[in-house]
């Protein structure tokens, strides 16, 4: 048994407590705070997420008791921090129920893992003439990697198109499968539309042809159940700072014969076994794609954050979720001018929006005013955007710790814009 896998073992299963959002909002400090003279209303989950008590206080700790470098030392902090840092990769590993803890590669985002696996994998094995399917609502870091791939390989980059309601076109995504496509590139959830795609049926129809497919988490790690051997996807990559964790941390996982093929994304420390100036020879995975110092604290803040999570369990958080959504969507269906984009039978809880005369980012500045967090604009998915003919829009996104008395106050608030603009 390897240390890491000793280190996995012992990690506590969560205790789920009753759901109650009032409890759980006095875990997020920043929540307390008044904006502008009004309570903060944080609707912005899908840009980043706010951060509990326990997961301020574990980088407090880290920094203020553990703080040292990690697979280096033999000294009493540098063993501590190690295990504390690999004991937060085995829980993300059994967060997204991987098979193995060497399959979880820390990165810096989800932007990190995607372009890890396009310049690895892709420069590797996708070649002059191959085809990379990715579908129309992608966020630009799921198309601007594989734009980059295609210019230095020779590839061309084929793209699903997506209907009126902003959902993945499941007819037209089988008819660009062909013998040339050697790769697929999703996302499980859009970050623009919250469209939740059918994944596992996207990765079937991709596997029945050999290729390979990956899934871009990041919106959809913080409010459901991921289950890479259930998806059987090959990558999955998603973001700390969305989960309730730090900036800077993110996951790839990939299946483990795809890494050990693949060959390493950066050089330096950690990532080696044995250097000579003739020839390197790397380390085992997951250290072969870890080259340097790492973000620690932002390893081990994740390991944090889905504890705590995990502690209030994804099947009440989606609940809860689908709840907010179903409330805020009739609430402001009702609102002359407005008009939702994104209109999918399957969503998670982004809710997009322009209204008639006014700019999406007027709308955000005003909502500011009342306190409102929200994004305005283009939400790094231009295409989108395009696709649905509106220059930008108004976002809402929610998370558990949001309640109704928000989705009311952000009603209120969109009437003001209304009478200010006429
Ligand atoms: N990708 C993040 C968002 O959708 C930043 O806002």
């Amino acid at each position: 048994m390897t240390a890491m896998e000793s280190v996995a073992r012992t990690t506590p299963q969560a205790v789920i407590k009753p759901f109650n959002v009032w409890r759980i909002r006095e875990d997020f400090p920043i929540l307390r705070q008044k904006v502008h003279g009004k309570p903060l209303v944080y609707l912005d989950n899908a840009a980043t997420a706010q951060k509990p008590q326990v997961v301020i206080d574990t980088i407090n700790r880290y920094y203020s008791t553990e703080n040292s470098n990690i697979h280096r030392g033999v000294h009493f902090l540098s063993e501590q921090a190690t295990a504390v840092y690999e004991d937060a990769r085995a829980k993300v590993g059994h967060f997204i129920n991987a098979p193995e803890t060497r399959e979880i590669i820390y990165v810096r985002s989800t932007t990190e893992g995607i372009n890890l696996v396009a310049q690895s994998y892709g420069r590797t094995f996708i070649k002059e003439g191959d085809e990379i399917v990715i579908s129309a609502m992608e966020h630009h870091s799921n198309i601007v990697p594989w734009q980059i791939l295609c210019g230095q390989v020779g590839a061309t980059l084929r793209v699903v198109p997506i209907n009126h309601d902003g959902e993945f076109w499941v007819d037209e995504y089988e008819k660009l499968l062909s013998d040339r496509t050697k790769f697929v590139s999703v996302a499980h959830v859009s970050n623009a539309l919250g469209t939740i795609n059918p994944v596992r049926e996207i990765i079937d129809m991709a596997h029945r042809r050999d290729i390979p497919v990956m899934v871009d988490g990041a919106q959809a790690a913080p409010h459901m159940k991921v289950d890479v051997q259930d998806l059987d996807c090959d990558f999955y990559a998603f973001s700390g700072h969305k989960l309730f964790g730090p900036t800077g941390i993110g996951i790839l996982f990939g299946k483990a014969e795809f890494l050990e093929a693949m060959p390493p994304y950066q050089g330096g420390g950690d990532m080696i076994s044995l250097v000579t100036f003739e020839k390197t020879h790397y380390n085992v995975l997951p250290y072969k794609f870890e080259a340097g110092t790492p973000n620690i604290a932002g390893g081990i803040g994740l390991g944090a954050a889905i504890d705590y999570l995990s502690g209030i369990g994804l099947e009440a958080v989606a609940v809860h979720e689908q709840e907010l959504m179903d409330y805020a969507t009739e609430a402001i269906s009702g609102i002359k001018g407005l008009r939702i984009i994104g209109t999918a039978k399957e969503k998670a809880s982004v809710l997009s929006f322009v209204l008639d005369g006014v700019h999406a980012h007027d709308i955000g500045t005003i909502l500011d005013q009342e306190g409102i967090a929200i994004r305005a604009g283009h939400h790094c998915a231009m295409p989108v955007m395009q696709r649905f003919g509106v220059p930008a829009t108004a976002r809402a996104s929610f998370t558990f710790y949001n309640t109704q008395e928000e989705v009311d106050s952000l009603v209120v608030a969109i009437h003001k814009v209304i009478e200010l603009f006429g």
